[in-house]
């Protein structure tokens, strides 16, 4: 997903630096997202020329000193809480202090990453959605010391890469996952029962539903290990049975088949 939000942010003018741990995961962020543009020359959307100005627009990086003058930073790095807190630290760390630090988090405390920093009313929820380029929402989590300021400067950056920003106060699974992540659970739970067939499931729900991918294969999309991690963020957070992870999800993720980015989830690719 940091690709995609490093393909929004350049194209709507900004200097973009995009950090990662290696750089295999670089090389392929950018090859993501010289695809995800061509699909706009192809369709005349963009000139080759601009695509090559927004490509030029984003520096790579493993040095996460390279991010020393951002007026901003996303982080987006695996979805758990320890490497996240990391990441904050070392941010708070390197970054001028009045950089918002913002985390594309699909369900972790905004709370707890402010928390681990000197700069907690400068930290926020910046919940991009998949495929980025696409989808029009941010979602935008206040955390318990999140300053107003912050949350404005935030919602116009939002507005500034073509998105539609809504609010939420920080809660287990924010809006979007506490209400999407236990439909696609439910789906597992049906499919793990032999209720119906995966192509039953997913077609009765784009069919009936208007869904543009059932929710197996939208769970595959996302990726089983993010699903599973998201399900324990809200049955810990809430301490309610009704957020149990189906033993069919767990399953899955133990014998790596997390989905498209393995080649096998639900479905194979
Ligand atoms: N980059 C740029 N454009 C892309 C793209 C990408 N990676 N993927 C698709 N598109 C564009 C296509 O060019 C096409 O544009 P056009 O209609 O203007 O010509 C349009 O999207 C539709 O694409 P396709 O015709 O290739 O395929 P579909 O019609 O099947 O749409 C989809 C693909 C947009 C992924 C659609 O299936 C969809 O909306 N699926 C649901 C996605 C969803 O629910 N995302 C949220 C996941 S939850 C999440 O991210 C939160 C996290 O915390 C878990």
């Amino acid at each position: 997903m940091g690709a995609g939000i490093a393909q929004v942010a350049a194209r709507a003018g900004y200097e973009v630096v995009m950090r990662d741990v290696a750089q295999e995961f670089l090389s392929r962020g950018m090859t993501a997202i010289d695809k995800s543009l061509q699909r706009d020359v192809d369709k005349d959307r963009l000139s080759t020329d601009e695509k090559g100005a927004i490509l030029a627009r984003i520096r790579t990086t493993t040095d996460v000193g390279a991010v020393s003058d951002a007026f901003i930073v996303v982080e987006a790095a695996t979805e758990d809480l320890k490497i996240k807190s990391e990441v904050f630290r070392t941010l708070d760390e390197v970054t001028q202090p009045d950089a918002i630090l913002a985390s594309n988090t699909s369900s972790i405390s905004i709370t707890k990453l402010g928390a681990v920093t000197r700069r907690p009313d400068k930290v926020i929820g910046m919940h991009f959605m998949n495929p980025v380029p696409v989808m029009k929402l941010v979602e935008v989590i206040r955390g318990a010391a999140t300053s107003d300021e912050t949350y404005g400067r935030t919602r116009t950056l939002a507005e500034k890469l073509g998105k539609m920003p809504l609010e939420c106060q920080d809660s287990p699974g924010f809006i979007s996952n506490r209400v999407l992540m236990p439909m696609i659970n439910e789906a597992i739970c049906a499919l793990y029962e032999g209720v119906a067939t995966r192509e039953s499931i997913d077609g009765i729900m784009r069919l009936g539903m208007n869904h543009p991918m059932g929710p197996l294969a939208l769970a595959d999309f996302i990726g089983l290990d993010v699903c599973l991690a998201i399900m324990n963020v809200l049955h810990d957070g809430f301490g309610d049975s009704k957020y149990r992870p189906c033993p069919l999800l767990k399953r899955y993720v133990d014998a790596g088949w997390l989905g498209k980015k393995t080649g096998r989830g639900f479905y194979e690719y």
